[in-house]
């Protein structure tokens, strides 16, 4: 039988260019949900991804929220795990060398209860071989202090960044909450303060009850809900903080899919982080490299860069910027 002419030819190029940061290609792994990277260095070769961004580091150890702390639900998980975590000594003394040593590029992901601390771990972690950018989470709605409360008030999150810009010379990633009324605003206040790029989003404010037990599900009462539900909501957060700045993007949100991530960058995101479906499936995101390098042949682009931002926005306009608030109605 005669092969389809489109499936041969030179791969397409997947690299992708995110303000100072190049990466071989747009998929990375979301902090939380893939531990410290060797964790998962059974199931997938680590050298395929864009880069790993590891779980949420403080200065000191946390034990996290206690349990029951995760809760499944019809189309993702709700999470309270209250960013537990190594702290920073134990993460570059013997977390960070496994990914250094094989050549993934590491995203640290950041947070703090004060931004004195987030400005000591920004500094602790400048310069440290391996390590290619911050991302400063503002977003956790899980924690009694610091995370969300910061990235929920454009003053607060342009203080972060702030103290965060002036403690390191790395690139840094804003990652954005989507439980506020308008993300772009707290994108301008974040790029306005120094964030070369932002991510979004985090997960969304939730809640799961027992008829039986008549008792919350998670022992926080509240959690972050994450999965395939929050990507429309994703999607749109996207769309908004892209309308609102001009800097790279990071989606994230509900992608299990190479449709999902290509959805995200044809919206003009420039990369995507993969999260809860590395727990159902720890090779996704080798899954989704393949999709999207057939797609890229299927369509006859020779790199993903032809592809993204590449929306029909004439048939939008003006209803998505009224939905989202950006234009008054006529
Ligand atoms: C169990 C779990 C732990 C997480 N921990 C963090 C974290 O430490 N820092 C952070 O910024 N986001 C954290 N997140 C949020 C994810 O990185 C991601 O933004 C969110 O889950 C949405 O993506 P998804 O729908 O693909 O999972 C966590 C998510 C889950 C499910």
């Amino acid at each position: 039988m005669a092969q389809n002419p489109d499936a041969r030819g030179a791969a397409p190029d997947l690299s992708v260019q995110l303000g100072p940061l190049r990466l071989r290609n747009p998929v990375m792994v979301a902090s939380g949900t893939f531990g410290y990277g060797e964790e998962y260095a059974d199931f997938l070769d680590l050298t395929q991804l864009g880069a790993v961004v590891v779980k949420g580091i403080s200065l000191a150890p946390r034990p996290g929220n206690p349990p029951p702390r995760l809760v499944e639900t019809a189309a993702g998980m709700i999470n309270a795990i209250g960013l537990e975590n190594v702290g920073v000594d134990v993460f570059l003394e013997s977390k960070l060398p496994y990914l250094r040593d094989r050549h993934v590029p590491v995203i640290v992901n950041i947070f703090g209860n004060t931004l004195e601390e987030y400005a000591e771990l920004a500094a602790r972690l400048d310069g440290v071989p391996g390590i290619v950018a911050l991302e400063i989470n503002i977003s956790c709605p899980n924690v009694k202090s610091g995370g969300m409360i910061f990235g929920t008030d454009p003053a607060m999150a342009a203080r972060v960044v702030d103290a965060v810009r002036r403690s390191t010379t790395l690139p840094l990633i804003t990652k954005l909450t989507p439980n506020v009324t308008h993300i772009g605003e707290i994108a301008r206040a974040a790029v306005g303060a120094g964030s070369d790029m932002l991510s979004c989003i985090n997960t969304v404010a939730a809640m799961a009850v027992d008829i039986f037990t008549r008792r919350p599900k998670l022992a926080n009462i509240f959690g972050g809900l994450s999965g395939p539900a929050v990507k429309p909501i994703a999607l749109r957060c996207t769309y908004e903080v892209l309308q609102a700045v001009d800097c790279p993007v990071i989606g994230i949100g509900g992608i299990a899919t190479a449709t999902d991530a290509l959805e995200f960058l044809l919206l003009g995101a420039r990369a995507v982080q993969v999260g809860t479906a590395n727990f159902i499936q720890p090779a996704v995101t080798a899954e989704i490299l393949r999709g999207m390098e057939l797609f890229l042949r299927v369509q006859k682009l020779q790199s993903v860069e032809e592809y993204i931002g590449t929306l029909d926005r004439q048939c939008l306009f003006p209803f998505a910027e009224i939905a989202c608030g950006m234009t008054d109605l006529p």
